[in-house]
C-alpha cells in the first residue's frame, strides 16, 4: 500500500530509537556528506529551506546558521523519537520548526520554500512522484531542491563489505526490487531523472561526490564495528540469527574491516549523488 506505512513504523521503532541514541556518530559520519550538499545548495541569508526527513535535525541546525534571523527553515520528519531529540537540539532558536509530517500528504502553504533540501531522508517513499509533486506544491515558482542520495550499495564499500562477508555465514534476504524505498533506492540516476520529471521539475543534476567516511568517530575497533552492525542493513538481519552465528559474522567482519581502522574510527568508501532540480 502506497503509505508509507512500513516506513513509518520502522523510524518510530526500533531503528528510530537507534537513530536517535547514536545521533552525535551519525553525525560525525554523514556530516561531511550533508555539507557538500549545503555548499551545492548556496544558501543565503534570507533563503525558506524545507529540510525533508530531517531525523535528529543536524542539517536543520547547520541551515538556520545560514538563511539568519530574515530566513526560515522548517525540519519535516515521521519519526517522533527523532523529533523529539532535534527539538531539544534546536531550542531557543526562532527561525526553525520541526514539524512532524509525512512528506507525502502533508498540507504544505503553498509558495512557501525557496528551497527542499534533504541529507538521506527522500528515499523511503512509497509513491515517490506523489511524494515530490506534493514538495513540489510548497515551492516558489523559482523554487529548487538540493537533495543528498547514497549511490548503490555496490559503490558504498561502508556498508558493502560487511555485507558480503554475512553473506558467507547467514542466509541473506532477497534485495529490495528496483522501486521499493530505502536508502539506496536513488542510486540508479535514470530512476531519479524519471521520479523527478514525472513529480514537475527540470534542469535535474546528479553530481557524484566519492568520500572517506568516520564510522564509529572516536571508538576502538572493536565498538566501531559495534556500531557499524548496528546502523546498516544487517541489523535485522543479525537480530535473527543465534549467539555463535552472530558472534562469527562479527569476528569475520571485524577482520574484513580492520585496515579501515585509525585512532578515529573506521575510514571508510563512500558514494553519494549531490541532486539538484528547480520546478517547472
Ligand atoms: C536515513 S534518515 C536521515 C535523517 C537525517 N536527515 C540525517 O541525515 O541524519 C531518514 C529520515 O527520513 C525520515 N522519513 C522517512 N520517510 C519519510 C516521510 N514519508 N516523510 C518525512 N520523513 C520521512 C525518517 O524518519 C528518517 O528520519
Amino acid at each position: 500500500m502506497a503509505n508509507n506505512s512500513e516506513q513509518i513504523e520502522i523510524w518510530n521503532g526500533d531503528i528510530g530509537q537507534r537513530w536517535t541514541e547514536e545521533q552525535a556518530l551519525l553525525d560525525a559520519m554523514l556530516a561531511p556528506l550533508g555539507l557538500a550538499g549545503l555548499e551545492r545548495a548556496d544558501i543565503t541569508p534570507g533563503t525558506r529551506v524545507l529540510d525533508i526527513g530531517c531525523g535528529c535535525g543536524d542539517t536543520s541546525l547547520a541551515i538556520a546558521e545560514q538563511v539568519g534571523a530574515d530566513g526560515h527553515i522548517t525540519g519535516i520528519d515521521i519519526s517522533e523519537p527523532m523529533l523529539a531529540r532535534a527539538q531539544a537540539r534546536a531550542e531557543g532558536r526562532k527561525n526553525l520548526t520541526f514539524q512532524k509530517a509525512d512528506a507525502t500528504t502533508h498540507r504544505f502553504a503553498p509558495a512557501s520554500a525557496d528551497l527542499i533540501f534533504s541529507r538521506f531522508g527522500v528515499m523511503f517513499f512509497d509513491d515517490p512522484v506523489a511524494a515530490f509533486s506534493n514538495m513540489r506544491g510548497a515551492l516558489t515558482p523559482e523554487g529548487r531542491l538540493c537533495n543528498v542520495v547514497w549511490r548503490p550499495v555496490r559503490e558504498n564499500p561502508w556498508v558493502l563489505k560487511s555485507l558480503m562477508v554475512a553473506a558467507e555465514h547467514v542466509q541473506m534476504p532477497q534485495p529490495a526490487g528496483p522501486e521499493d524505498p530505502g536508502p539506496f533506492s536513488f542510486g540508479e540516476p535514470e530512476r531519479v531523472e524519471r521520479i523527478l520529471g514525472a513529480a514537475g521539475f527540470d534542469n535535474i543534476a546528479l553530481e557524484p561526490l566519492d568520500a572517506k567516511i568516520t564510522v564509529g568517530a572516536g571508538l576502538g575497533l572493536s565498538d566501531a564495528v559495534t556500531f557499524l552492525l548496528g546502523i546498516g542493513p544487517l541489523r535485522l538481519i543479525l537480530a535473527e540469527q543465534d549467539d555463535a552465528t552472530q558472534n562469527r559474522v562479527r569476528d569475520a567482519v571485524t577482520e574484513a574491516v580492520k585496515s579501515d581502522f585509525d585512532t578515529d574510527g573506521l575510514q571508510m568508501d563512500a558514494a553519494i549523488w549531490i541532486v539538484t532540480a528547480q520546478s517547472k
